[in-house]
């Protein structure tokens, strides 16, 4: 790719959380030093996404085509980059999964927090013996970037897993969500049990950007190269 400033790279993270930011914006960043990032915050950039679709790819993906549509007068290259994470229970055949978030039914149909979905989990675990569990992560990117044969758009997902089991209760103070009732194989602790950086070094977010900082590279790559042909819009 050319070193010429018209060819900046936008990168918009689609989240508001820090630390996820955190966490993904130094991978991105070694890249290409034409690649700028931004978190939907940093942009001033109001916008919500419904989570309608039954998969965690179908809801990244709406995410990352959302904020690419909202932005896409702003920047004239730009990648957006959404995730979408559930945890999967073997014998709840894959629940709560893409529902992770809103797993335990509420009375008065507020959304559920994370420690009435762990008590929900753990009372739907009674008695189950077979407790394997993934914790899975999508991220999608939507995106236009230059190349040797004109403007190229894209979509991608791709993602990281962790196995694990499910506890009989809960351990460590650590961490969010189910973390405390979910052990990491081969560690003998749950996430809640490590440290924000252990946790960061081996989890499902952590391998999903990475891959995603790897297939972005390739993407980027393969757009510069002289036989690369436009995608037809
Ligand atoms: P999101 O897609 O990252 O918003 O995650 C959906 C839901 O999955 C969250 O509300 C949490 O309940 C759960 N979750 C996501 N990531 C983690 C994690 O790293 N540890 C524990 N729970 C998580």
């Amino acid at each position: 790719m050319s070193t010429n400033s018209e060819n900046r790279i936008t990168i918009v993270l689609a989240t508001g959380n820090r630390d996820k930011v955190r966490e993904i914006r130094p991978l991105l960043e070694n890249i290409s030093p034409l690649i700028e990032i931004f978190c939907l915050r940093d942009l001033g950039a109001e916008i919500e996404v419904d989570e309608t679709e039954e998969t965690l790819e179908g809801n990244a993906l709406l995410k990352a085509k959302a904020i690419f549509s909202h932005l896409a007068g702003r920047f004239r290259y730009m990648i957006a980059l959404a995730d979408d994470t559930g945890l999967e229970v073997d014998s709840l055949q894959g629940a709560p999964g893409v529902y992770s978030a809103r797993y335990a039914p509420m009375p008065d149909h507020r959304p559920p927090a994370y420690e009435d979905n762990v008590r929900y989990l753990l009372e739907r675990m009674q008695g189950i013996e077979n407790r394997k569990a993934y914790f899975r992560t999508v991220i999608a990117l939507k995106g236009c970037i230059p190349s040797a044969g004109g403007d190229f758009s894209f979509e991608h997902t791709c993602e990281g897993s962790v196995s694990g089991t499910i506890t009989q209760e809960r351990k460590g103070g650590e961490g969010f969500g189910y973390d405390p009732v979910f052990m990491v194989d081969g560690t003998g602790r749950t996430y809640a049990e490590m440290s924000i950086a252990e946790k960061n070094s081996l989890s499902h977010r952590a391998l999903a950007v990475r891959k995603a900082v790897t297939d972005l590279n390739n993407i980027l790559q393969q757009s510069s190269s002289p036989n690369r042909q436009p995608e037809k819009q």
